[in-house]
């Protein structure tokens, strides 16, 4: 393919080096001739192990030139790759205007010179940046020239110091665009790269990038927190983090990391608390531990207000314990839901067939009539008692009977959906 790589700094210098040893003809574009020079050199304008031998060998086989005209590279090329710079100002907004300029002399080049021409956006950018920066920007620079104009969003993965296997061997290749044809010109880019290939919408692309340098920064600061308690204990933080990732199944995994409601029970809350108790104790400060309470509490306070904006005063809840299939209510936030919505006026009625069957005979009973005698009198005995009672339908767990619930909501009957949609994806699967 003829690709023109828009911005020779870390990301892009990388990926004009390996597209051109891919076998593609890639033209390089920076606005600061001294990084084209020194790649038309075959010389690395960064430190990149193995990227100097790349980029000689494309200079030498003819496969990498460079120019400072966007104008030049779009005219010999069908795709561009934009790397260009987002740094963070000092409120963390992205700076975009090396974006803006970049998607200007694209559609500056396609308006003298119209044909068909695919866009990628590598560098990272805030969900929406390519439908309210991007794509206007190139439709008003090109105007009669934006037809046939193509554009997804090809986040890097890439990391500085072992760029060339990671450009090879990244954890998967995202692209984000809704068109077919758009996904298969960026496969046939990476034609040699034999990671997953994952397609999804131009927003959810532009997000993943985030989330998944957001994750690997709470990671760090995660396993450094767990670092001072461990040596405050008197115990090996390495061996304790070794361990703890062995496990593949709840802490090295996709487990606990699927967005829903706040979390409860008789060990998560306790046993967080306990660890903020020794880290205080011990004169160590612990942020990120120490905020996950609160975390959790602002999203049953998120709830409740999403509910009461709703100035409907029946309301019906689907699920009280903090899981469901338990009767435990133990720290369950939905009873601490259930207690602010009664609390300020609402006439709450809630379904939860284990701690009804609880309530009867089993473990918990002690529990309920002691702790919440108050909400264990709402209950009501199936989905039809609570259909009929409620204006506002909270759906608070993935259960048979919250898919139910949402299989004969009412006209006019709101629905608030603490799983955010997992029921009914769920039930969707099911059927
Ligand atoms: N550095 C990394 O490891 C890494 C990894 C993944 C993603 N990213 C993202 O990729 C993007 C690029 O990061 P980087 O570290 O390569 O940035 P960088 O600052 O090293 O390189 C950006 C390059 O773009 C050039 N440029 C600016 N305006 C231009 C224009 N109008 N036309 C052509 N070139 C222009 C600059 O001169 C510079 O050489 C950022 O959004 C970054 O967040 C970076």
């Amino acid at each position: 393919m003829r690709v023109s790589v828009f911005g020779l700094g870390y990301v892009g210098s990388v990926t004009a080096g390996c597209l051109a040893d891919a076998g593609h003809t890639v033209v390089g574009v920076d606005v600061d001739e001294d990084k084209v020079r020194m790649v038309s050199a075959g010389t690395s304008p960064i430190v990149e192990p193995g990227l100097d031998e790349l980029l000689t060998t494309g200079v030498r086989t003819g496969t990498l030139s460079t120019t400072t005209s966007a104008h030049e590279a779009v005219a010999a090329t069908d795709v561009a790759l934009i790397c260009v710079g987002t740094p963070g100002r000092t409120d963390g907004r992205p700076d975009v205007g090396a974006l803006e300029r970049v998607a200007r002399g694209i559609g500056l080049a396609l308006r003298s010179a119209p044909k068909p021409y695919t866009v990628v956006l590598r560098s990272t950018v805030l969900p929406g940046t390519i439908d309210d920066v991007l794509i206007p920007t190139l439709e008003t620079a090109a105007g009669p020239g934006s037809t046939g104009l193509r554009v997804a969003s090809n986040p890097e993965f890439m990391r500085e110091g072992t760029a060339l296997r990671d450009f090879a061997e990244p954890p998967f290749t995202l692209v984000g665009t809704d068109d077919s044809n758009t996904a298969e010109t960026v496969r046939e880019l990476y034609a040699r790269v034999t990671a997953p290939f994952v397609v999804t919408t131009v927003r959810t692309a532009e997000m993943v990038k985030y989330v998944s340098n957001a994750f690997h920064a709470v990671k760090i600061a995660f396993a450094n927190e767990i670092g001072d308690l461990a040596e405050a204990l008197g115990v090996d933080p390495h061996d304790v983090m070794r361990i703890f990732a062995l496990d593949k199944k709840l802490n090295v995994s996709g487990a606990y990391l699927r967005p829903g409601f706040a979390f409860g029970g008789s060990c998560l809350p306790k046993d967080v608390r306990a660890l903020v108790y020794a880290a205080r104790t011990r004169d160590i400060a612990g942020p990120l531990l120490s905020s996950v309470m609160s975390s959790n509490e602002a999203q049953i306070r998120r709830a409740a207000q999403t509910i009461l904006d709703m100035k409907r005063r029946r309301v019906g809840v689907v699920g009280l314990a903090f899981k469901p299939g338990t009767d435990d209510l133990r720290e369950s936030p939905l009873v601490t839901l259930c207690e602010t919505l009664i609390g300020k006026g609402c006439e709450v009625r809630v379904l939860d067939r284990h701690v009804s069957i609880a309530r009867l005979r089993g473990a918990n009973r002690r529990y309920i009539e002691d702790e919440i005698p108050h909400i264990a009198s709402l209950m009501c005995d199936g989905p039809a008692a609570l259909l009929a009672h409620a204006d506002v339908i909270v759906i608070g767990n993935d259960s048979p009977d919250a898919a139910r619930v949402l299989g004969s909501i009412r006209p006019g009957q709101a629905v608030v959906d603490l799983t955010r949609g997992t029921v009914s994806r769920n039930a969707g699967r099911a059927a």
